[in-house]
C-alpha cells in the first residue's frame, strides 16, 4: 500500500464521523484543487412510472433532501443529477446504465428498485472500477453475493433480510402450514424462499408456492386456490401499487379474517392509507417501523412532512440514508470523489449512526448490518412492536470482493 494511501487512510478514520465542510476545507490535495470547482455528478435509475413508481418518488425526495440539508454540497461540491426513469425494464437497463456512465459520466450511480435490474447493472459494474454505484432498495441477494464488486455498495436490504424472520415469525405465532404467494422474480423467488425457510425452522411447512408474472395483479384465481387449500396463514411479497391490489382483493374475496397474512414489511409500507381496512392489524417485518423512537427518525419524519406534504416510508429512509452515506464518503476525500479507491475504502468503514432505522453498518459484503423489526399496522402507521432480528448480517454466500 502506498504511502499516500495510508495516510488517507488515518484522514478518513478520523473524519469518518463528519459531514460537509469542516472536512473538506481541511484536505486538498493540489490534483483536486484544480477540479475543485466542478460538480459532483449523480446519476439516478429508479421507477418513476408503474407499480413501482411510489417507491422510486419516495427514494429520490429523501436522497435530496439529505443533500439539501446538508447545504446541497458533497465534500465542498456542488451537487447535479441526471435522473432516468427506469421503466422497471430489465431489457432496457444495461442501456439505461451505460447512458449514464459512458455518456453522462457520472461520479455515482444510484438505482435501482428492481431485482432483475440490479444485476443487470451489477453485470456492468463489476467489469468496472468506477463509478460507485449505490444500490438503495433492490434487494437482490447476488449484488452483494455472487456479482458483489469493489464499487458496488447497498443502503437498504437483501432479500433474504427482512423476508427470512417473516418466516420465523409465522412459526412463532403457531402456525404449521402456509402458502406463499409472489411475483415470479428475482425479489419475489427469494424471498419465497428466504420466508418458507424461515418458517421451516420452527417445524412449518409450506403446502403450495404460487408466482405471478411481474407486475401482474390478476389475483383471483389463486385467491380461490388459497381458499380451497385452507392453509394456517399466507406469506406473501408484492410491493407498490400491485400490493394495494392484492390487499383489497384478499380482504375482498373474505380471507383476511380467516387466514392472516404475512410478509416482508414491503406488503404493506407506503402504502397503508391506500390500502385503509386492507392492511389494518397486518404483522410484517422489516428494517423500518413508523413509529421508532430515535431522534433522527423524528426529525426525519417531520421534515419529509413538511417538504413533501405526505408521510416517509422505509423507501424514503433507504433514500436518505443513500444521501447520507454520499455526503459521508465525499467529505472522508475532501470532496475529491474522482479518488474512487479512497471513496470506496471511506463507504467500506462508514457507519450511518444517525439513520431514521437506528444505527447500521456495512458489511463486508456492502450491505446493511442492521435490525429487523416486527410490526403491525394500527390506524394507517406501522407500529412497533419489537426487534424480530438484531444486527442481523446478510450470509453473502458466494461473495468475493476483488
Ligand atoms: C426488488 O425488486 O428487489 C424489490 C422491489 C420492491 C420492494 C422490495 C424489493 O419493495
Amino acid at each position: 500500500m502506498s504511502k499516500n494511501r495510508n495516510s488517507r487512510r488515518s484522514f478518513i478514520a478520523n473524519t469518518a464521523a463528519t459531514t460537509g465542510l469542516i472536512a473538506a476545507s481541511s484536505f486538498a490535495p493540489t490534483r483536486f484543487a484544480i477540479g475543485a470547482t466542478s460538480k459532483i455528478k449523480v446519476g439516478i435509475l429508479l421507477p418513476y412510472s408503474g407499480t413501482y413508481a411510489m417507491l422510486g418518488n419516495s427514494i429520490t425526495n429523501a436522497m435530496k433532501m439529505r443533500i439539501e440539508q446538508a447545504g446541497g454540497r458533497m465534500g465542498g461540491r456542488l451537487v447535479e443529477y441526471v435522473a432516468l426513469d427506469s421503466e422497471m425494464s430489465v431489457p432496457k437497463a444495461p442501456q439505461n446504465t451505460n447512458k449514464l456512465i459512458k455518456k453522462e459520466k457520472v461520479n455515482f450511480l444510484v438505482g435501482p428498485v428492481h431485482s432483475g435490474i440490479a444485476a443487470a447493472m451489477a453485470k456492468i459494474m463489476g467489469q468496472r472500477k468506477s463509478p460507485i454505484m449505490i444500490v438503495p432498495n433492490a434487494g437482490s441477494n447476488a449484488v452483494t453475493g455472487p456479482l458483489c464488486a469493489p464499487n458496488i455498495f447497498r443502503t437498504s436490504f437483501s432479500n433474504w433480510q427482512p423476508a427470512f424472520p417473516g418466516g420465523v415469525l409465522m412459526g412463532k405465532e403457531g402456525h404449521k402450514t402456509c402458502v406463499t404467494i409472489s411475483w415470479k422474480y428475482g425479489a419475489g423467488i427469494q424471498m419465497m424462499d428466504a420466508g418458507r425457510n424461515g418458517f421451516m425452522t420452527k417445524g412449518g411447512k409450506s403446502i403450495k408456492d404460487i408466482l405471478l408474472p411481474f407486475p401482474n395483479v390478476e389475483f383471483q384465481a389463486h385467491l380461490s386456490e388459497i381458499a380451497a387449500l385452507k392453509p394456517d396463514c399466507v406469506f406473501a411479497f408484492f410491493s407498490g401499487g400491485g400490493a394495494i391490489k392484492f390487499l383489497k382483493d384478499y380482504e375482498a374475496a373474505g380471507l383476511k379474517n380467516k387466514i392472516p397474512l404475512y410478509g416482508p414489511g414491503f406488503l404493506t409500507e407506503g402504502i397503508e392509507k391506500a390500502a385503509g381496512s386492507a392492511a389494518e392489524g397486518i404483522k410484517t417485518t422489516l428494517h423500518y417501523a413508523s413509529n421508532l423512537d430515535n431522534p433522527e427518525n423524528h426529525k426525519f419524519r417531520t421534515n419529509y412532512k413538511t417538504a413533501f406534504n405526505t408521510d416517509p416510508n422505509v423507501f424514503s429512509v433507504q433514500g436518505y440514508d443513500t444521501g447520507s452515506l454520499l455526503l459521508q464518503a465525499s467529505a472522508a476525500v475532501g470532496g475529491d470523489v474522482e479518488s474512487v479507491v479512497d471513496v470506496i475504502e471511506a463507504m467500506e468503514t462508514s457507519r450511518v449512526p444517525d439513520s431514521p432505522r437506528g444505527p447500521w453498518s456495512m458489511s463486508k459484503a456492502h450491505n446493511p448490518i442492521q435490525n429487523i423489526y416486527l410490526r403491525q399496522v394500527e390506524g394507517g402507521q406501522q407500529k412497533f412492536l419489537g426487534v424480530a432480528a438484531k444486527d442481523l448480517a446478510d450470509p453473502a454466500a458466494g461473495c468475493k470482493m476483488t
